[in-house]
């Protein structure tokens, strides 16, 4: 599916207005904060309190959420590898776009497979992809398990669930490792935010 070409006979129309303009409008660079990890590892909940602060701060941000954006742009999908992939493909061209637009883009998807966060990294060009592990021991997002959902797929009541019946791939490429069962929220969000102004995204 992913790799299906149907489009024929369209050309590219340039913007005059680049992606150069609108970061200089904004004051920071625009790139794509991209967090994966299991379920219940704090993607999400690391994501909102990285936008939180970066909102502080005057930047314009926004999050794209699996679980949101499978409630609409992505309800077609489902939790197959394919479907997976799919998915991720088409974040990978959202996130794209919100960079084009000077944001920065932070994304909290479980992304469980290297090859389609490459393929995202790909499409975002490597300097503005940022690829963030949100480490957690899988017996402790199971003993989280906020939307108890490892307790249905112990049960079999879910097939195909991460960690459990489907694999995660650990990064060994990411640009920075959060590890939530070590540190709190706001460690993981400050050392987000000490990188993003290490490698000069916001000043
Ligand atoms: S991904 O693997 O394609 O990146 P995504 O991040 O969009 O997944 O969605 C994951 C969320 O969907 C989980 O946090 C969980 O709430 C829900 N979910 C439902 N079924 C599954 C499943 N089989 N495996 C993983 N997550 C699932």
């Amino acid at each position: 599916m992913a790799d299906q070409v149907k489009a024929t006979n369209i050309t590219w129309h340039h913007a005059d207005i680049t992606k150069a303009d609108r970061e200089k409008q904004h004051g920071h660079k625009a790139v794509v904060l991209w967090f994966t990890g299991l379920s219940g590892s704090g993607k999400s909940t690391l994501a909102h309190a990285v936008e939180n602060a970066l909102y502080q701060m005057g930047c314009s941000t926004y999050v794209l959420d699996g679980d949101n954006i499978r409630h609409g742009l992505n309800k077609d999908l489902g939790f197959s590898p394919a479907d997976r992939e799919e998915n991720i493909r088409r974040i990978g061209e959202v996130s794209q776009l919100f960079v084009q637009a000077g944001v920065i883009a932070i994304t909290a998807f479980i992304s469980p497979y290297k090859g389609d966060r490459d393929k995202a990294r790909k499409i975002a060009g490597d300097g503005n992809f940022i690829e963030v592990y949100v480490k957690c021991d899988l017996g402790v997002c199971e003993e989280r398990d906020p939307k108890g959902l490892y307790k249905k797929a112990r049960a079999g009541e879910i097939k195909e669930f991460t960690g459990i019946s489907a694999p995660y791939e650990e990064p060994d490429n990411a640009e920075l490792i959060v590890d939530t069962s070590n540190e709190t929220l706001e460690q993981s969000a400050g050392r987000v935010l000490d990188y993003l102004r290490k490698i000069e995204v916001i000043v």
